[in-house]
């Protein structure tokens, strides 16, 4: 082989085994860089908000985790017992698995979380994983793609750090902390009592946590930046990387910068020779490289890039490290709006919070790529992150998707802690080709329309922008047009045009680029036509909300007319928990959606969809199901985008009307059962249709599933739609069965829903861990271990000591031979229905344990270590129950030793109920995740009356 075939060859084989979110495969020939899921097998309990003895005691040490090194106490420490907690694999929202509660928070989705519920408020997670012994000497870190919120970590008992915010990525350097060659633990508590903004946020770790391991000279974590100049015929990509010596000596190395095409073949390629760097520097390495004939990145061909970035020190590489890029160009103009490529295109965004029907915050991967997929086939070409930036993979699926990006700042303001905030945002993500906007932030009441804010706006603006230059800044403004931000920001977002003169801006600041962020803001309920105010559902007819705000055709008309507006964010694209406006409790989800919290559309996503794609649209509302209204009028509106709509009720022609561009048409039609059929012509010509019928009532559950073949990686989805069905295989839209689900095979349901704003039915069906703490141990010194009086059930032992009042030193020893504990648990009345396991530790050198009276554990010795032993209902009583052992005392070691006094915990597992749902007007969901094995997956539904269905899944 040719040597320059050979490193074709190299890179070929890199390019496709060596894609850093690749977790855990084997690293190919010298790649020294490991980036491992560290998602799997967790242990999650809730703690306490204030309560040391709910929180696993921890803090409560005489000197603290922050004040001796090492010294994390409670759960924090490595010694502590987990084996009750329950096993979990992330991401995670223990936020989703909570009831709903009118004391939650509304703006919240009201779950029984936060402020008002201190119990359910702080969520502890642990892991135990082993480091190779051949680890030694490399750079280790953990890192968190985020946790809400309030973060702290321990690795080993020792702490690494805080991090208030839920949306901000993190990684510590555990590499001196770690124990080689053995066990290390890991453990994380994070606090949901205050929120950080006014939407749904999730709870606990809902995003991937990595273990990153490098050589001590390494390419920094978010280490490298492509930008690309495109001329002609030609890109000039500048690739900077910083290189960082981790090292305790000076390192000298070269530096090598690639580009491969998507198929893995090489495009340009420059070595930087004769590097050096001392112990603890860095060093910023720049190349640049020219593509010929380039193939860019667009909406509409999302084509990916990667640079290899590989240091090498005296022949051998120490890092190699690839990063996805794309090569595109991205301008703004005061006049004209938007361009891509130096083509204009107009931005039709939505905004979105990461929450989505059944899990909450914590979203697999693929359920990322399935919103960005439905919001594509409406005609969506921009997504803002409102109003944090986001988790990675939904980027990853942006950029290869085809979908731009406004990723947004929490919290504006300009002390270290947000500018710090801004840096790491636009450091993480700032290679996605996807992203053309940074936001400093969105309706700072407090400051948009003020001096204040100008002044921070300008200078987070300068501060953005000296990191990355390439991309436009914008800040989201509801009032103060015309002073404040507005006056300083690049790109001016207007949020809701109908308080605002878009136009007399204009013509002030004629050199300013702008946009809508947030427009629309209209309120329905999918599928339904005639507002219920008891029930709390809004017609999904477009219909403004008030005087403050456009309806939907109303916003973008604006938008549409005027080319110096580059397009606008429709508020929302997707229904979210929490802001449930213009209601309060029950409702817990938004009305603001053009599709459900599931992603089933709204009659809005047709209006969108007929003037934001090239598809022939033509969608009829209502439904046609209005049994009781005979004979009377019924609003049927069209959205389409032919030039001409007819309409035929029972083969009669109600009339063919002229659609306006941007506009919809209606009819009143007299109500009669039947087919009512819309058909739309184009230049005089019949190109599509919609129907709709009267329905029978519904007759067979019928499921669908997204994706009928998926990864048996353990973490790849399928999304199911549940609907019914009349003995006409109709679709009923208002049938609400309950519908019960079952799944055999290699895959789970992990979340429910149906888009119902009212519903407060479970979106999760877990298993629930309960954990009965043995504690108040009394005891009586005894001759032997083998007593039988003392361990009986009914034994009297009031006079008994408390336990572990003496010492136990060398002369406790001499004196005492055996010791009897007592001590009484409660089981909870229902206990039956769990299956219980005690989990036991040893108080002694050798002990022996009872519960009511019966031996369960015989003689085991401390060198045993800790047992398990599941305990049969038949001998627990509902109430007091009681617990005794026999053992020979533990001595301390030393003076400064302590001897265990912790007998052990019984814990009680609940059994998850079956999956269940109610179809919400004809609609459920039901997300189903492969457990890892390849295999199929079968998904039964079933309701009374009606005929069951089964959907397969293939994984492999
Ligand atoms: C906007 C805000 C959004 C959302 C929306 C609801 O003012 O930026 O986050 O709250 O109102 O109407």
């Amino acid at each position: 082989m040719k040597s320059t075939h050979f490193f074709y060859f190299l890179i070929l084989f890199f390019a496709v085994f060596s894609e850093p979110t690749m977790a855990g495969n084997k690293e190919p020939l010298a790649v020294k860089r490991e980036h491992l899921s560290m998602d799997n097998d967790w242990r999650f309990a809730l703690g306490h908000a204030y309560d040391p003895s709910k929180d696993f005691y921890n803090g409560t040490g005489g000197f603290s985790y922050l004040a001796k090194t090492g010294y994390g106490d409670g759960a924090a420490s490595p010694e502590f017992d987990d084996r009750g907690w329950r096993k979990i694999n992330l991401p995670h929202d223990w936020a989703v698995e909570q009831p709903f509660s009118p004391k939650g928070t509304l703006s919240h989705g009201s779950k029984a979380i936060g402020r008002n519920f201190p119990e359910a408020s702080v969520g502890w997670y642990r892991k135990t994983f082993v480091v190779p012994a051949a680890d030694l000497g490399k750079h280790i870190s953990i890192a968190f793609d985020g946790v809400f919120r309030n973060s702290i970590v321990w690795i080993n008992g020792h702490y690494l750090g805080t991090e208030p915010s839920g949306y901000n990525s993190f990684e510590y350097d555990i590499s001196e902390y770690l124990n080689y060659g053995g066990n290390n633990v890991i453990a994380v508590r994070a606090d949901v009592t205050i929120e950080e903004g006014w939407f749904y946020e999730g709870a606990g770790i809902y995003r991937h946590v990595w273990l990153n391991k490098t050589d001590q000279l390494h390419i920094a974590t978010n280490g490298t930046f492509v930008t690309s100049q495109v001329k002609n015929n030609t890109a000039d990509v500048t690739a900077t990387a910083t290189i960082v010596n981790a090292d305790k000596k000076t390192r000298n190395f070269n530096v090598t910068q690639t580009i491969v095409d998507a198929d893995g073949k090489i495009l340009a390629t420059n070595k930087v020779t004769g590097l050096t760097l001392k112990p603890f520097s860095s060093q910023d390495v720049k190349s640049i490289l020219t593509v010929n004939d380039p193939r860019l990145w667009s909406i509409e061909t999302p084509y990916l890039h990667r640079l290899v970035t590989t240091v090498e020190d005296n022949g051998t590489v120490t890092d190699r490290y690839a990063t996805t890029f794309g090569i595109r160009t991205i301008r703004f103009d005061a006049n004209e709006g938007f361009f891509l490529n130096g083509k204009h295109v107009k931005i039709k965004g939505t905004n979105n919070h990461q929450d989505h029907a059944g899990v909450g915050a914590a979203l697999p991967d693929a359920l990322q790529e399935f919103r960005i997929r439905t919001l594509k086939s409406m005609g969506c070409n921009a997504y803002r992150c409102s109003h944090n930036p986001p988790t990675p993979e939904l980027l990853d699926a942006c950029d290869r998707l085809g979908m731009l990006v406004i990723d947004e700042n929490r919290l504006m303001g300009v002390a270290s802690t947000e500018l710090n905030d801004v840096k790491r945002m636009i450091l993480r993500d700032r290679n996605h080709p996807s992203i053309i906007s940074w936001s400093i932030g969105n309706e700072e009441w407090g400051i948009e329309g003020n001096i204040t804010g100008a002044r921070i706006a300008a200078t987070m603006q300068a501060f953005a922008k000296s990191i990355d230059s390439s991309r436009y800044i914008t800040a989201a403004i509801s009032g103060g047009i015309g002073n404040g931000i507005s006056t300083v920001i690049d790109v001016l977002g207007y949020n809701y045009v109908a308080t605002k003169n878009t136009d007399e801006q204009h013509k002030k600041y004629p050199n300013q680029f702008s946009w809508g962020t947030e427009e629309g803001s209209t309120v329905a309920s999918r599928g339904i036509y005639e507002d219920d105010m008891g029930k709390q559902q809004l017609v999904a007819y477009d219909r403004k909300q008030n005087d403050f705000f456009y309806s939907l055709e109303q916003g973008w008309k604006h938008y549409a007319a005027r080319p110096y507006l580059a397009g606008m964010f429709i508020w929302s694209g997707f229904d979210y928990r929490g802001e449930p406006t213009p209601f309060g409790w029950p409702s817990v989800v938004s009305y603001f959606g053009m599709v459900d919290a599931c992603g089933f559309p709204k009659d809005d996503y047709y209006y969108l969809k007929s003037w934001w794609t090239d598809q022939t649209v033509v969608h009829l509302l209502p439904h046609w199901n209005w049994q009781g209204k005979e004979g009377q009028e019924i609003r049927v509106c069209a959205y389409s985008n032919c030039d001409e709509v007819e309409l035929l009720l029972n083969k009669k022609n109600l009339g063919k009307k002229t659609m306006e561009p941007n506009g919809h048409l209606e009819w009143q039609v007299k109500y009669q059962p039947g087919t009512l059929e819309a058909i739309g012509y184009k230049k005089g010509v019949r190109v599509g249709q919609d129907v709709v019928k009267t329905t029978l009532s519904p007759a067979q559950v019928r499921l669908l599933a997204d994706r009928q073949v998926i990864k048996a990686d353990g973490r790849d989805i399928t999304v199911i739609t549940v609907q019914a069905t009349d003995k006409n295989k109709l679709n009923v839209p208002t049938a609400e069965n309950e519908i019960g689900f079952s799944i055999n095979g290699p895959g789970k349901i992990i979340g429910v829903g149906n888009g119902n704003q009212t519903s407060l039915e479970p979106d999760q069906y877990v298993e629930q861990v309960n954990l009965v703490n043995i504690s108040n141990l009394k005891e009586k010194f005894v001759e032997e271990l083998n007593v039988k009086a003392e361990v009986a059930a009914d034994y009297d032992d009031t006079g008994w000591q408390a336990a572990f009042k003496d010492t136990r030193d060398d002369e406790f020893g001499r004196k005492v031979k055996a010791i009897v504990y007592r001590a009484g648990f409660t089981m909870p009345a229902d206990f039956a229905t769990a299956s219980t396991t005690f989990f036991s530790k040893n108080i002694g050198k050798l002990q022996s344990i009872y519960i009511n009276g019966k031996e369960v554990g015989h003689e085991i010795k401390e060198s045993d270590g800790k047992q398990e032993f599941k305990l049969d209902a038949s001998l627990l009583y509902p109430g007091t129950n009681t617990i005794a052992i026999v053992a020979t005392p533990l001595l301390k070691a030393n003076i400064w030793a302590s001897v265990n006094t912790d007998p052990g915990l019984i814990q009680l597992v609940y059994p998850a109920a079956p999956y269940k749902r109610k179809l919400f007007n004809g609609y459920a969901q039901v997300i189903v995740q492969s457990t890892g094995q390849p295999g199929t997956i079968i998904l039964k539904a079933a309701s009374p009356g009606l005929k069951e269905s089964v959907v397969e899944i293939t994984t492999k």
